[in-house]
Parts: structure tokens; sequence; C-alpha cells
């Protein structure tokens, strides 16, 4: 794991755009992993001002909730058009289907990600430790997968709905392994509230308690934290 400790959420934006950016002038990127949340949001500004063209890559999303529409302002669909895909349109963008039957969508994305194997993959962090919907106790070796959504989970996410009551439940989300077979990982966490789920991650034991511990295991990972979320390290 390669830890960048950084000044802000602007900096961290910036550095991991200056991953992507390396790679795509190396040729290596036809397919982007993406995450939504606060997080990765400096990072999608960095991309929507650059000159780069993604018009001939494909994005596929960490998850989305069930029971939600596309247009619903609270979709995970939703907001990666608001803050990418509107101002930087990709070749082809997929974010699993919360609206079809999940056995149906997740064969789907599973489908999706085989023919569309990821080049880097961007992440942010729960504070429990979990990676897109995977929370903890979810096995490694899951691939796409229907996901309950945890207490901690449903409390933190409430901030963009009318309460707790509306937050849906579940969620599809790729699972560890699809996440761990991306070429490339960059892993963003700003602020205290992450500081304990990052020193699990970095330097705790690596079981499936802490999800994004897991990741421990990956030989091409960039941790790009801020001096808050570091705090925790020894
Ligand atoms: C989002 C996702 C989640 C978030 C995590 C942190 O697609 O998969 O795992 O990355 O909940 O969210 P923020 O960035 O809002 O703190």
């Amino acid at each position: 794991m390669q830890v960048i400790v950084v000044k802000d959420s602007h900096e961290g934006g910036k550095k991991a755009f200056e991953i992507i950016e390396k790679m795509m002038k190396e040729d290596e990127v036809n397919c982007i992993g993406l995450a939504t949340g606060s997080t990765p949001i400096t990072l999608y500004q960095e991309m929507v001002n650059s000159s780069l063209d993604f018009s001939d890559k494909v994005s596929v999303n960490l998850d989305e909730y069930c029971g939600l529409e596309e247009n619903h302002p609270q979709s995970y669909h939703y907001f990666m058009q608001e803050h990418l895909l509107n101002h930087k349109p990709f070749k082809k963008s997929y974010v699993p289907d919360g609206m079809k039957d999940p056995d149906e969508a997740i064969k789907e994305y599973d489908d999706i990600l085989e023919n569309c194997p990821i080049d880097i993959q961007i992440l942010g962090i729960g504070e429990n430790g979990h990676v897109g919907f995977n929370e903890p106790g979810t096995s490694f070796a899951a691939k796409t997968h229907l996901a309950e959504l945890s207490e901690s989970t449903i409390e933190a996410n409430s901030r963009f709905f009318n309460g707790n009551e509306e937050v849906p439940k579940t969620a599809i989300t790729m699972g560890i392994k699809s996440i761990c077979d991306a070429k490339a990982i960059v892993l963003l966490a700003y602020g205290k509230s992450k500081a304990e789920a990052i020193a699990a991650t970095v330097e705790g034991p690596v079981t499936e308690e802490v999800p994004a511990s897991s990741l421990q295991n990956h030989p091409n990972i960039f941790v790009i934290i801020d001096e808050d979320a570091a705090a925790k390290l020894k």
C-alpha cells in the first residue's frame, strides 16, 4: 500500500486525478471504477475541469440502492450524472440496476465486469471500514451481491434523506473480490471520523470484520488521506 498524506480533500482530489491521468497517458485505462459519496467529489471536479477526454472509456460504479429510480435525486445513478457524467461523458457508463429483480441485476453486473475488467477503481471508506456496501462480516470472496445496510451506514447516509426511515435498507454492490480484481485502486478518506477505519485498513489485521483491510493484499493500491484521517496511524 502506498499511503499519501495530503493537506485536504482538494489536494487529495488532485493527487488521485494525477494517478488516473498518468495511467491514461500510458494507455493503461479502458475502464474506470467509480464511487459515490462526499469523498470523491473533489476528484470528479478535477476530472470535469481537465482537458482529459473520457469519451472512449467505460465507467462502472460500485453500488446502487435498491428501490430508487435512476432519476431519484439520492440514487447513485443521479449522483454520477450530476457530479461527473453530464460534464464528462464516457463511451458507456454502468451503475447496478436497483429497480430490477436483484438476482437478474447481479448477474447482469457480474457479466459487465467480466467483459470490462476495471483498470483503476476509486474508493471511499465508511466509518466501519465498509467499501462499496460491503459491510463488516462480508466474505472477501463475494462478487456482486445484495447487501443489507448496517445501522451505522443507514445513520451516516440519512443526512441525504428525510431521516433514517427513508434510507433504503438494501443495495446492490460489487463485492470485495470484484473490487480487488481491479488492476489499480485509489482509496480516498478525509476527516477525523475516518481515522479509525483507516488505521484498521492500513495497519490492522486482515479480517472480514474490516472489509477494507482486504486491500492490504492488493499489489497496486494508493491510499490518499488527509492528516485527520491519518491521525491514528502509528
Ligand atoms: C459509495 C460507496 C460507499 C462510500 C462510503 C463513504 O459508492 O460505495 O462505500 O464510499 O460510505 O462515503 P462518504 O464519502 O460520503 O463518506
